[in-house]
């Protein structure tokens, strides 16, 4: 995250400047805030990496775009809706938390309510430099689908994958990833693995072309497409933030690897393609680390109709020592809380994050402190669902709900992100280290 952080510290001092003079403002007190001198530097910090040209959201880079929606930022920067953030803040503390500070609010508020004056162009802080299209600084490696996938405009779309192979001549270590699709709007959410070239991974299915579980002949590859244990690239879901690993951690690709995308399309009335690429930016050398993501999951549930808080859980001790950086917690229309939790060998149980779940917002939860673990640390993942009528976006209540890749069925899928030591796979990683028996996940 180093990246944002440094962008952070760049207009921190002009915001914390501003702190003491902001209580009240009457009007043309030199003091009130002015979009140059105030709200820019805000909304550079915390707003523009979604609110600009080709991003998720409406241009909030000019005078003009702010001050048209200056209401609509007052509003929900007061509520917190914006920027979204859905961590409970009394458990653990996140290095990629965007939210505003009282401070911040109390600005971006004044502004709007004296009027949303310009102020001096000459005290604006120089504009972000965004490289062309990516969030993650300008990469070294561009692997695009080789063929677009075709979208319905109507109906469920089966989950799609396509192999692209990534020509990789030596190993390379991965230090930031980005995926972008080119049909946003139609992306639920996409899962990159990273597939080695001795794995035995959906060998049959096709290579540079979408294919569903349905489009796969033989019953191997079908299976396969339902449960693997290739190594995470990334998981994107809208709002959900590019991957930049901390200096001296990173991922792995061997050479040779494959780059296997799985995407769950939704459909959005009128057909369209979509060609996602993925922006992969290497490590200038060798890490000391590597990072892996797993998961906590459990697929056995079912949720009975207009029950108002169906509780789900799993759990799993870990195979060997490790760094816990990171979360990533997934559910669908249903969701309402997740939690994550270390429990203790004396039983006491240890919140980590607590998720207010919001089904637009999928997003990444990013210790401050990473958190060493020992082997046999028993981690917990617990969902907690709606099916009442009382949730806006449940599709029917009356349903019992259980695991299943459509957003009107259920998922509890509970990713965390740890560091290893730099030699260990995956695979070698779930070796216990004592006795070599493999662990359960
Ligand atoms: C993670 C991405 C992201 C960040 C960060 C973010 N926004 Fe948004 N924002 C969105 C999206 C997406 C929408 C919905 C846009 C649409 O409907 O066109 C939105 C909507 C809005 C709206 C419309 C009002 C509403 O409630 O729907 C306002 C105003 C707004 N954002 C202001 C801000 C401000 C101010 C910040 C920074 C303090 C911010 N946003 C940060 C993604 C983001």
């Amino acid at each position: 995250m180093y990246m944002r952080r440094a962008l952070a510290i760049a207009v921190a001092c002009s915001t914390a400047l501003l702190l003491q003079t902001v209580t009240t403002f009457p009007q043309n007190n030199p003091a009130a805030p002015t979009f140059y001198r105030d709200v820019l530097p805000i909304l550079q910090k915390h707003c523009q990496n979604c609110h600009r040209p080709d991003e998720m959201a409406f241009p909030l880079i000019t005078f003009d775009q702010a001050a048209s929606h200056a209401r609509a930022i007052q509003e929900s920067v007061a509520a917190r809706k914006m920027p979204p953030w859905l961590a409970d803040r009394n458990f653990g503390h996140f290095s990629n938390d965007p939210s505003l500070s009282p401070g911040e609010i109390k600005i971006l508020s004044a502004w709007a309510v004296g009027g949303a004056p310009p102020g001096d162009p000459h005290e604006a802080p120089p504009a972000l430099r965004w490289t062309k299209g990516w969030n993650i600084s300008a990469p070294d490696v561009v692997v695009e689908m080789p063929k677009a996938v075709a979208l319905a405009p109507e109906g469920d779309i089966d989950y799609t994958y396509e192999i692209i192979p990534t020509h990789f001549r030596e190993d390379h270590w991965v230090q930031m990833a980005e995926l972008r699709p080119s049909s946003r709007e139609h992306v639920h959410h996409a899962v990159v693995y990273i597939r080695p070239p001795d794995s035995k991974w959906l060998r049959n299915a096709p290579v540079g072309a979408p294919f569903t579980t349905a489009g796969l002949t033989d019953e191997q590859g079908r299976r396969d497409t339902h449960w693997t244990d290739s190594d995470i690239l990334i998981v994107y879901a809208p709002g959900s933030s590019p991957e930049m690993w901390a200096s001296g951690m990173a991922k792995f690709i061997p050479a040779g690897s494959d780059l296997v995308i799985q995407m769950h399309y939704m459909a959005m009335g009128h057909a369209a393609t979509d060609r996602t690429s993925v922006g992969i930016v290497f490590a200038m050398k060798p890490p000391r680390q590597r990072v892996l993501t797993l998961q906590l999951t459990n697929d056995h549930f079912v949720i009975p109709p207009r029950d108002s808080d169906y509780r789900v859980e799993a759990r799993g001790s870990l195979p060997n020592d490790a760094t816990l950086l990171q979360f990533f917690p997934h559910m669908h229309w249903r969701g309402k809380k997740f939690e994550y939790n270390l429990i203790h060998s004396d039983g006491r149980i240890e919140p980590l994050l607590k998720v207010h779940w919001d089904f637009e917002w999928q997003l990444s939860y990013e210790l401050a402190d990473p958190l060493s673990l020992k082997a046999g640390t028993v981690l917990q993942a617990v969902a907690w669902y709606d099916n009442s009528s009382n949730n806006p976006h449940n599709p029917d209540p009356n349903q019992e709900v259980r695991w299943g890749e459509q957003t009107y069925e259920e998922m509890m899928v509970g990713f965390f992100d740890v560091a290893v030591a730099a030699d260990l796979d995956k695979w070698k990683y779930f070796m216990r280290g004592t006795d070599g028996s493999a662990a359960a996940r």
